[in-house]
């Protein structure tokens, strides 16, 4: 199925794809929802490579598989699962049925509740056993964390809530860090766990409670737990009334619309919070609606899927213009490795294309004076995602938002066109002469026709941010089903929790029989230094 595009990357790999971009390509190859404006002009998908992708989604069947999703369908086939986190934003939506019921009034109850506790803490009726909560903790890790620390993050202009604390980390470091800036008579933990399985999570919640219960009569009446496990979280001895449930068709890294996004709501307020789950309905509207040429999880996917599929670039870097964002990239990590990172397809037979990139970045300009240098100059082509504001949130600033700008612009600009030989002697022909000039010259080349998309958008705002990461949701599973793998189990982070667990008692002093001599040399190392 990929044959005649990757026949048709051959015949177009080596011309500069500077040299189509004239102002009808940069209206052409670009699209809009609402107010976001996804550019990818600055690529080398011209019209008969982007018919190719396009006739690509039809051949898959995206369209029928999109409405089976959104319908209720069991598309996660190994768990035997229906994935409907679209749900939890489906504010004024229709019912959405699973198995012959319709979930829509559970989902917006619990939205009620939430909003309900969410208020009474922020105004200070519920109090802890010291007076108003100031500080709230959220314990959780992988989707149960990273969803909701990037977004309380990305949303601090919005934040007039108490102060929101992340531990996921089972690392000591991590907990004692936080709970060292707490007071615990005035502490509201949060227990996020869908599972309510995983060993990090129940640690931490652990020592949490312990720390509290050196300090208030009922540290139990200080939790709140986010989960589908209402066994569990009864067990653990927190009250029905503070736990916030949903069910197992919304997969972990894509929960932080409903309960898990609790720190975040009581961060920025319900309202703010609504307008958030509102932002990810309208991408979702429009990823139904638009023609696939106007539609941007369609055409960001097919941006993935000719860099990484067909071009054969192994990584793409997400580089958000804005501070705020600067979690973003170990959000789409987890969003789009644990979900696309698979060898085999749904059939279970090998895959015989590769799987999703490497996903990384760090917010501009930071990484302009890190990692950048090899973006521009060394051998590996990344094609790079730059995400920018037209407005950042400090008016009196708005100065520096535009030298912000400025550099996200001229960043795309640079790896497109590069610097020739010529060029670079021209900047370095007053310092030296005849062989060194050849030489210095050499060095200050740039290879340019290196691609890159930009998403632009008005403001991060909450609506904005709902916006963006339905965006990401919706391409990886357009980049999934083109691969035709199951985007939503994770079994690939099964085998090290397994091992985890048979090495601690090794690690505490249990004999290493059946280890690797590696792993047992190790072992007996950490030992001799005290572990
Ligand atoms: O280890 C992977 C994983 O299962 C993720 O998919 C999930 O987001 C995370 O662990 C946390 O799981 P839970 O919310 O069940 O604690």
């Amino acid at each position: 199925m990929l044959t005649k595009l990757r026949r048709h990357f051959e015949a177009v790999e080596d011309r500069r794809f500077e040299k189509l971009v004239d102002t009808d390509r940069a209206q052409d190859f670009a699209a809009s929802a609402g107010d976001m404006r996804l550019d990818y002009a600055k690529t080398n998908i011209d019209a008969e490579g982007r018919a190719l992708l396009i006739d690509l989604l039809d051949r898959v069947g995206l369209a029928q598989k999109r409405d089976a999703m959104f319908g209720g369908a069991v598309i996660n086939e190994t768990e035997g699962r229906a994935v409907l986190h679209t749900a939890l934003r489906n504010l004024d939506g229709g019912p959405v049925m699973v198995d012959g019921a319709d979930v829509m009034p559970a989902v917006l109850a619990t939205l009620d509740r939430m909003d309900r506790f969410a208020t009474d803490l922020r105004s200070g009726a519920f109090k802890g056993q010291g007076g108003a909560i100031t500080d709230v903790i959220n314990i959780g890790i992988g989707g149960s964390d990273l969803g909701p620390a990037m977004g309380v993050l990305a949303l601090a202009p919005y934040h007039d809530g108490p102060r929101c604390h992340f531990v996921s980390n089972v690392d000591p470091a991590d907990i004692s860090g936080v709970l060292r800036k707490c007071d615990p008579a005035t502490t509201l933990v949060i227990v996020a766990s869908k599972t309510w399985t995983t060993i990090e999570t129940i640690t931490n919640a652990r020592t949490a409670k312990a720390w509290m219960g050196e300090s208030v009569s009922n540290p139990a009446a200080q939790f709140a737990a986010l989960s589908t496990s209402e066994d569990g979280t009864a067990a653990f001895g927190i009250s029905a009334d503070r736990v916030f449930g949903f069910e197992d068709w919304v997969g972990g890294r894509y929960s932080m619309w409903g309960p898990i996004g609790l720190s975040m709501m009581i961060a920025i307020g319900p309202d703010a919070f609504r307008a958030f789950l509102r932002g990810g309905q309208d991408m979702d509207r429009h990823f139904c609606a638009a023609d696939w040429l106007q539609n941007l999880p369609a055409l960001l996917a097919l941006t993935g899927i000719w860099h990484n599929q067909i071009c054969g670039y192994t990584t793409r870097s997400v580089l958000p213009y804005d501070n705020n964002l600067s979690r973003l990239p170990a959000y789409l990590q987890q969003l789009e490795m644990e979900s696309n990172g698979k060898s085999v397809n749904m059939d279970g037979d090998d895959l015989l294309v590769h799987s999703g990139p490497v996903v990384w970045g760090e917010p501009g300009t930071n990484g302009q004076h890190a990692f950048y240098q090899l973006i521009h100059q060394g051998t590996r082509v990344v094609p790079c995602e730059f995400l920018v504001a037209a407005r950042g949130h400090d008016d009196d600033l708005h100065h520096q938002h535009q030298l912000l700008v400025a550099n996200c612009l001229a960043q795309s600009e640079a790896l497109m066109k590069g610097r020739n030989l010529d060029e670079a002697r021209g900047k370095v022909a007053d310092k030296f002469e005849g062989a060194e000039l050849e030489r210095q010259a050499k060095h200050r080349v740039f290879p340019g026709n290196r691609p890159s998309i930009t998403i632009a958008y008005p403001k991060l705002d909450p609506f904005t941010l709902g916006q963006l990461l339905a965006l990401y949701e919706h391409r990886v599973f357009v980049e999934g089903v083109v691969l035709g793998i199951n985007s939503y189990d994770q079994w690939g982070v099964e085998l090290g929790k397994e091992l985890a667990t048979a090495l601690q008692p090794i690690i505490e002093g249990a004999d290493a029989l059946d280890k690797d001599g590696s792993t047992a040399a190790l072992v007996d190392f950490l030992q001799k230094h005290g572990v």
